[in-house]
């Protein structure tokens, strides 16, 4: 199947010059939702994943199936003050302020082995702060996966220590 064919392209959204990956075509084709899905756990099978993390809001849509198929738990990584119990918060700069992320202290045990879920690589900022999370927690990050790289903003070069996975690639 090609992927490619079920992601709608949006031409100057948010703003000018982007060229907008809208996953929810492919996620409300139910044959294109489970390609994309078994696809991504062929390729983390034999990887001995513990527990698979995602950041809100798309990292929880394509993460959690993927934990279910692997038969281990999910865990959250979310905007600050969403968490209920103890959090460890990672600060991260944007283009213009900055902005955080928060995961449960509790959620990740030292040396479990983890898999990132997201939908797409774009600059790397997000996913090295949920990675840094992870690690400040003891967990061992076994991979990242995406369902969409954008190539051309470089965010491999920003995770360059880690097993990243992606199933279709972009220029930008
Ligand atoms: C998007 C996307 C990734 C991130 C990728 O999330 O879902 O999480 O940006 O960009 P980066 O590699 O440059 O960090 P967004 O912050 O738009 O929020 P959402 O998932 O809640 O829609
Ligand atoms: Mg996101």
């Amino acid at each position: 199947m090609d992927l490619k064919e079920k992601i709608r392209v949006i031409e100057g959204f948010p703003k000018p010059g982007i060229s907008f990956k809208d996953v929810t075509t492919l996620l409300k084709d139910g044959e294109a939702f489970k390609y994309t899905i078994d696809k991504l756990v062929d390729m983390v099978k034999d990887l001995n994943i513990d527990v698979v993390v995602g950041p809100e809001a798309r990292g929880f849509v394509f993460g959690t199936p993927v934990a279910y198929a692997l038969g281990v738990g999910f865990v959250p990584v979310r905007k600050p003050g969403k968490l209920p119990a103890d959090t460890l918060r990672y600060e991260y700069e944007l283009e213009y302020g900055s902005d955080a992320l928060e995961i449960h202290k509790d959620a990740i045990k030292p040396g479990q082995r983890v898999l990132i879920v997201d939908d797409l690589l774009a600059t790397g900022g997000t996913i090295s702060s949920v990675a840094k999370l992870v690690e400040q927690l003891g967990g061992e990050v076994a991979a990242l996966g995406f369902i969409i790289e954008l190539k051309g903003l470089r965010g491999r070069d920003k995770v360059k220590d880690y097993n990243v996975i992606s199933l279709v690639q972009y220029e930008f």
